[in-house]
């Protein structure tokens, strides 16, 4: 698997903390088999992480209105992987509906990475097509959001979720990333983010707060931010006192929450 030195040696956008985010994700997806997808790919920083991560027969799809394979292919070999099983579109996200076979693809990518146009129109669109091609247990990024740059590119994607609660569901928003993954696995990553995640992303050499500020009776997704000594790796609710009740009936972050999830890996089941 690449370094940091490695993939921060390919030209780019990627930054440090969304490496140590997408390893622990990536990893935690070691049972999953899927094809990996991207829209934005420049010179393959992503996309090289994304071609380290790939096993097996899954295909890695990178999709760009522009692309130079060589210098993909490159940075591919650069991080230590082999650019084998890439499919290469060349084409504005716009068309993708009409330049890959959706049939096939239908719920087969476990990973689907959106960091191309960042207008409202192209993510409102590209998430239209993650929701065609991404599987039940798919994790779905969404590059700048939040970033007042884009102002576009949040509003859209919530729009997106309000008008189709049943395709995606926000998991998590941290360094500048939106992941998302299908309601039926909200479950599974809500643990992992929980008991998990912290451990995973500190193994690679990022300490992070992560924040679940709320309880579900609002929303499930959970943020991560700089580590804050105070808070320590994980956080929330935050002190209200209406809604104590709630909180001590499924309190997502309780000591038992992390026997059971130990208990549950120790067991394998
Ligand atoms: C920020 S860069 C991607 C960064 C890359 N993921 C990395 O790790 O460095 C955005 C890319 O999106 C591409 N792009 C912009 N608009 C697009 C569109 N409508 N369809 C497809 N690609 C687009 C650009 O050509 C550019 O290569």
């Amino acid at each position: 698997m690449p370094s940091w030195e490695q993939i921060d040696a390919v030209p780019g956008w990627f930054s440090f903390q969304s490496f140590c985010v997408w390893r622990a994700f990536l990893d935690e997806q070691a049972g999953v088999t899927g094809d990996l997808f991207e829209i934005g790919v420049w010179k393959g920083r992503s996309a090289s992480m994304l071609a380290s991560y790939r096993k097996g027969d899954e295909k890695l799809f990178l999709c760009d209105r522009r692309l130079d394979e060589s210098v993909i292919r490159n940075s591919i070999r650069t991080v230590g992987a082999e650019p084998k099983n890439v499919e290469f579109v060349e084409a504005f996200s716009i068309e993708l509906p009409g330049r890959l076979d959706l049939k096939a693809m239908h719920h087969t990518v476990r990973w689907c990475h959106i960091d191309g146009e960042h207008t409202g129109t192209a993510v409102y669109r590209e998430l239209e097509l993650a929701n065609r091609i991404v599987a039940p247990p798919g994790i779905l990024v969404i590059d700048d959001f939040f970033s007042p740059r884009y102002p576009a590119n949040t509003t859209e994607v919530v729009r997106y979720l309000e008008k189709n609660p049943h395709h995606f569901r926000l998991l998590a928003v941290g360094f500048n990333k939106a992941y998302l993954c299908r309601p039926e696995s909200l479950p599974r990553y809500m643990d992992f983010l929980a008991t998990g995640m912290a451990r995973s992303m500190k193994k690679y050499g990022w300490k992070a707060t992560i924040y679940k500020t709320t309880g579900p009776w609002d929303m499930d997704a959970v943020g991560m931010d700089e580590f804050i000594d105070a808070a320590g790796f994980q956080v929330g609710p935050d002190d209200d006192p209406h809604h104590w009740h709630m909180i001590r009936s499924r309190h997502v972050w309780s000591p038992w929450r992390h026997v059971r999830e130990f208990v549950k890996r120790t067991l394998g089941g």
